[in-house]
């Protein structure tokens, strides 16, 4: 039975101190669950709003492809300084430690291989990504491709229905379309899909006039990296986009497939989250390569 015999009135009720009424900080989610919203803190930093997602899901798609030939090594050493992980559950599971805190982006669409027609595919199932603690799931639209733009869709349409039900942020990754140039017009139309459709978080590409996409874009927008460049120019491609509006980088191939890995991560991140200016950054990156 409880203990009534010391009851003591509250007197802490912060009388001067009105509710806050303010919004959640991150664009488009007031009206989302608390769930979601705290799912959506783990992975956007609260103080910049932003985030470095590092993206390690290529293997899926490719293979072992160059940089991603052992996760357990290669990516490892990068997880101390990304913000959330995205991968497979495959990779996720045998390659990263259960004991790694960070916040998980589950790829969670599968399907087919550069091996032969990209882009059909289907879901994995709920009940994994809720038991890989999944912080947010991740599913492709291509867009503009007539073979593949429906189911693609439907499937991202089903992973909505299904992380509204569980409170689990869902991220719309646009592949480009085979026939689609690669522009605003292009981006802008592919985004605001995502977001149609319910997306939480968008993954796009950076093109001239991205201020345009962001902004008819209502929820976060990060960037994919896209091929690999050198570190400058991709110092650069990531302030462009953050400066545009953007609320962070997914990014994959320009980290791990650098050089200096760890350095260039640390690199990115001073740019996402502390507006460094490229040339700075790229110093930054050139002093922690060196340190080794
Ligand atoms: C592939 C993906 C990748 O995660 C994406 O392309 C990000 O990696 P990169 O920066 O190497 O482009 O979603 O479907």
């Amino acid at each position: 039975m409880a203990d009534l015999d010391d009851i003591r009135d509250g007197d802490n009720f912060g009388l001067n101190t009105p509710a806050s009424t303010s919004g959640f900080y991150l664009k488009g989610m007031d009206g989302s669950d608390w769930g979601l919203k705290n799912r959506m803190a783990r992975i956007f930093n609260p103080e910049s709003g932003r985030t470095v997602m590092l993206a390690f899901d290529h293997g899926f798609l490719m293979g072992p492809t160059s940089g991603l030939e052992r996760i357990d090594l290669g990516i490892r050493s990068l997880v101390d300084y990304a913000d959330c992980l995205m991968g497979t559950r495959g990779m996720i599971r045998s390659c990263i430690p259960a004991g790694c805190t960070k916040p998980v982006c589950l790829r969670t669409d599968t399907g087919t291989t550069i091996l032969t027609e990209m882009n059909h595919n289907t879901l994995i199932s709920e009940e994994e990504a809720i038991s890989m603690n999944a912080s947010a799931m991740a599913a492709m639209l291509a867009i503009g491709d007539a073979a593949t733009e429906a189911s693609t869709i439907a499937n991202f349409s089903n992973l909505v229905d299904i992380g509204n039900t569980y409170s689990i942020p869902v991220m719309g990754v646009t592949a480009v379309g085979k026939d689609m140039a690669r522009d605003a017009r292009y981006f802008g139309l592919a985004s605001r899909v995502c977001a149609e459709n319910g997306a939480s978080i968008v993954k796009t590409y950076y093109t001239e006039g991205f201020e345009k996409v962001v902004a008819a874009c209502p929820v976060p927008v990060v960037i994919a990296g896209g091929k690999k460049l050198p570190e400058l120019e991709a110092l650069e491609l990531c302030y462009k986009a953050i400066q545009c509006g953007a609320s962070g980088v997914d990014m994959g191939r320009n980290v791990f497939q650098s050089d200096a890995p760890t350095a260039m991560i640390q690199a990115v991140s001073a740019v996402v989250h502390k507006d460094m200016k490229p040339q700075e950054a790229f110093d930054l990156f050139e002093t922690l390569k060196n340190e080794g």
